[in-house]
C-alpha cells in the first residue's frame, strides 16, 4: 500500500468539515452573544490562523462586520491559502491583514497594541501553556474576549477495535510525544491541554464564560467519508506514525502492522476516529 504524503494545507482544508460538526455550540453561542454587545470596529487577532478557516467561519456567521482582523501564522504556504480564500471580502466591511511570523515574536513586537478578540483555534495544544497563556492574554484589552476552540484533551480512539492492548500503548506513547515535544529549545505541547486550560486561564486573570467538548468524530457514511475526510484520517495516521517513529519503547514492527490494518480499514471505509477536545470562550480581567 502506498503511504500518502502529508500536505499541511490540504489537511487544514479537510479539517474544516470535521471541525464544523465539532465546535461546541454552547461556547459558540456565548461568543456570539458577547460579540453582539462589544463596541465596534472590532480589533481581532488570530494566532496560528492556518489557512484562514476560523476567519471564514466567523465571516459566514456575520461576526466580523466592522472588524479589523490580523491573522498570524509561521507557515507562509498556509497564509497564501488564507489570503486567496479571503480576497473577495469587502474591505469596507472587514479588513484583513496577514502576517507571517512566530506568534511570540509577533506579540513581543506589538506589545503596546491591544485587541478586542483573540482567537487560537487548534493551536494551544501545540504550545507550553505556562509560557503561552500570560503572553496571549496580555494582548487583550481589559474585558477583551478570547475564543480558544479545539484543544486536544488526552483521549483518542480508533474503531473497530484491533488489538486494544497494543493500541492503548500506541496512544500512551503518542501522548508522551506531545508532552515531551521541544521546538526551538522550548517545551511545546500538552496532551491534556483542554482540561488544563480550565485552571490555567483563571489563574492568569481570565474569566471563562463557557466551555464544553468539541470532540472530532469521523466516520464513513454510505460507504464513503464526507468531503475530504478520508484524507484527514490519512493525516491522523501519518501524525501517529511520524510521532512514534524512533520513539523509545515503541515496537516498530507491531506499529507497522497496526498502521497497515488501519489504512486498509480506511481504504474500505470502515475506520472510525474519535478525539476528545474542549472549546473555551472568556474575557481577560487582568
Ligand atoms: C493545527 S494548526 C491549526 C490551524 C488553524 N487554526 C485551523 O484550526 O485550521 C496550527 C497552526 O498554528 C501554526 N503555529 C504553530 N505554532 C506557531 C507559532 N509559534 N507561531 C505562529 N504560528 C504557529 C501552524 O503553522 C499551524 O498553521
Amino acid at each position: 500500500m502506498n503511504t500518502p504524503r502529508f500536505d499541511y494545507q490540504r489537511y487544514l482544508l479537510a479539517k474544516r468539515t470535521v471541525d464544523a460538526r465539532s465546535f461546541n455550540m454552547h461556547v459558540w453561542n456565548s461568543l456570539e452573544k458577547a460579540l453582539a454587545s462589544a463596541s465596534h470596529p472590532l480589533r481581532v487577532l488570530e494566532l496560528g490562523a492556518g489557512v484562514g478557516s476560523m476567519a471564514a467561519r466567523l465571516l459566514d456567521h456575520g461576526l466580523l462586520n466592522r472588524a479589523e482582523c490580523t491573522l498570524v501564522d509561521e507557515i507562509p504556504e498556509n497564509l497564501t491559502v488564507a489570503k486567496n480564500s479571503l480576497n473577495a471580502v469587502d474591505p469596507n466591511v472587514t479588513q484583513f491583514n496577514v502576517v507571517r511570523e512566530d506568534a511570540y515574536s509577533f506579540l513581543e513586537s506589538k506589545r503596546g497594541e491591544k485587541w478586542d478578540l483573540l482567537i487560537g483555534h487548534a493551536l494551544l495544544d501545540l504550545l507550553d501553556l505556562n509560557f503561552a497563556i500570560p503572553r496571549l492574554l496580555a494582548s487583550l484589552k481589559l474585558g477583551g474576549l478570547f475564543y480558544f476552540p479545539i484543544n486536544y484533551d488526552g483521549l483518542s480512539t480508533f474503531q473497530p477495535e484491533v488489538d486494544a492492548e497494543f493500541e492503548s500503548k500506541i496512544l500512551a506513547a503518542y501522548h508522551r510525544t506531545m508532552d515531551e515535544r521541544v521546538v526551538d529549545g522550548k517545551p511545546s505541547g500538552d496532551s491534556k491541554t483542554g482540561r488544563h486550560l480550565l485552571t490555567a486561564l483563571p489563574a492568569a486573570g481570565a474569566e471563562i464564560l463557557a466551555t464544553g467538548s468539541s470532540d472530532w468524530i469521523v466516520r464513513p457514511q454510505h460507504s464513503t467519508y464526507p468531503a475530504d475526510e478520508a484524507y484527514f484520517l490519512e493525516c491522523i495516521l501519518l501524525t501517529v506514525e511520524g510521532a512514534l517513529k524512533n520513539f523509545p519503547g515503541s515496537d516498530q514492527n507491531k506499529l507497522k502492522d497496526w498502521l497497515e490494518v488501519r489504512r486498509t480499514q480506511l481504504a474500505n471505509a470502515q475506520l472510525v476516529y474519535i478525539a476528545h477536545q474542549l472549546d473555551v470562550v472568556g474575557r481577560y480581567r487582568g
